[in-house]
């Protein structure tokens, strides 16, 4: 076989880590850096700091190949890729915060056999910035390569090992091949193209999965008005090939560490450039109506909130993982905490950690016991296990939002439910 290149990974968050893995998994030694010594440590120890399925195994697998250090003279001795995977969380005003990057370009000694491999999702145009700044402080031989990554969590070892697609945008140089050259043995498709395009793909790429969630949440709740069921409709739109089944999945809207910032950060780009990007604009606005639009489905069944216990059902922002950014569960959480209502959570795996006034029990059955209403928020694959018929009887009142459409509405209702959805007004009455 090919002798595989050493690279080098700067964050070990969950594209940090999953790139790493991925790689040591395709047989490349991996120097993975990070500034947080306890996350490092807890690596070194085979403790990973996130829960991703096959995550663990992976790294467990390919432990020889892969070393953790603090320090990123080890990833400079030993790679000349230094792939890129720290954060970039949003500012104040929207704009994705780069300073995670910055403390990284800064960071890098003049070389001409370096190149950094950008997989955080930054602006387009980040990388002429990048390479600018290494330009003007004697570092103008270092390489830039944008490889951004399209995994989602709960699924990002299979994303990895089985891409859509691999998108590499470079200037032409040795940088590029040898990125191209890495993810070969994936069989990919790959477009090659230029830095600022590839940058560009990346945030068009969420953009239109968004948008692709806010159109059939707005279609699901025009289904509300007319009778008609989104589940039907988003079946019956998704087998014409030109539309597509995924992410037709009508809901309680999107959350997660990538939409709601990426959508925020593209807005931005467009809107500090003099462009307003209509489209995106009422995709962000759909998205933040739609997770309030459960507490009106509540009050229409129990009127008041005040004094109510409410059961949240999945506090993740989506089933197997533990991540709770921008989960809307907590936007559900907050606004029946402001209705007067008592909120009670639970979740197999994620935590309610810092939203003082819930209380977040351990099973499904406690979480409803007594409760006035539950909201199923996450389609955890548990929920379809649960004995429905004896979580109704144990409820004061079994009224049930299915935020996710994952329940049968006829086996609800036959368990003695008062069952609503989103979108799926049809299932209430006659057919
Ligand atoms: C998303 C993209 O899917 C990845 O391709 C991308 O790499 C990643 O962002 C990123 O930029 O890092 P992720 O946030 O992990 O991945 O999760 P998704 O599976 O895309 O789900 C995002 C949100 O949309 C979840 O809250 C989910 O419940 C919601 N969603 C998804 C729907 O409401 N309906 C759907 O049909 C699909």
């Amino acid at each position: 076989m090919h002798e595989r290149e050493p690279i080098g990974v700067i964050g070990t968050g969950y594209v940090g880590l999953v790139t790493a893995a991925g790689f040591a998994e395709l047989g490349n030694e991996v120097f993975c850096v990070d500034i947080d010594a306890d996350k490092i440590r807890g690596l070194e120890r085979g403790e990973l700091p996130i829960y991703e399925p096959g995550l663990a195994e992976l790294v467990e697998r390919n432990r020889e190949r892969m070393h953790f250090s603090t320090d990123l003279q080890p990833a400079l001795d030993q790679a000349r890729l230094l792939f890129v995977a720290v954060g970039t969380p949003p500012t104040y005003s929207g704009d994705a915060d780069l300073s995670a990057v910055d403390a990284v370009v800064d960071a890098m000694p003049p070389s001409d056999r370096h190149a950094l491999v950008m997989k955080s999702t930054v602006p387009s145009g980040t990388g002429a910035s990048i390479k600018r700044i290494f330009a003007e402080r004697g570092k103008g031989g270092f390489s830039y390569v944008s490889c951004p990554e399209f995994l989602k969590e709960g699924s990002a070892v299979a994303d990895f090992l089985h891409p859509d697609r691999v998108v590499v945008g470079d200037d032409g140089d040795w940088a590029g091949d040898a990125v191209v050259a890495l993810y070969a043995p994936l069989d990919a498709p790959l477009v090659r193209t230029d830095v600022k395009s590839a940058e560009m793909i990346k945030l068009a790429a969420n953009a239109a999965l968004m948008t692709r969630i806010s159109f059939i949440n707005e279609i699901a709740n025009v289904c509300e008005a007319t009778g008609a069921d989104v589940v039907k409709v988003a079946e019956g739109i998704g087998h014409d090939r030109r539309i597509g089944k995924s992410f037709l999945r009508a809901g309680v809207g999107f959350g997660g560490s990538c939409f709601p910032k990426d959508s925020l950060a593209l807005k931005q780009l467009a809107a500090n450039s003099g462009y307003h990007f209509q489209v995106l604009n009422a995709v962000i606005e759909v998205n933040e109506l739609q997770k309030r639009r459960v507490i009106g489905k509540l009050a229409d069944r129990l009127g008041s909130l005040r004094g109510k216990r409410i059961a949240l059902l999945g506090l993740a922002f989506k089933p197997h993982t533990d991540d709770t950014r921008e989960a809307p569960a907590f936007v559900l959480a907050g606004r029946l905490l402001s209705e007067g209502a008592g909120v009670v959570a639970w979740d197999p795996v994620a935590r309610i950690d810092g939203l003082a006034g819930v209380e977040q029990v351990a099973t499904v059955e406690a979480a409803t016991r007594g409760a006035d209403a539950v909201v199923l928020v996450t389609e955890w694959p548990e929920l379809a296990d649960v004995d429905w018929p004896a979580i109704a009887a144990a409820m004061r009142r079994p009224v049930i939002v299915d935020g996710r459409n994952m329940l049968d509405p006829d086996s609800m209702r036959a368990a003695g439910f008062q069952y609503d959805a989103i979108g799926r007004a049809a299932s209430n009455g006659p057919r």
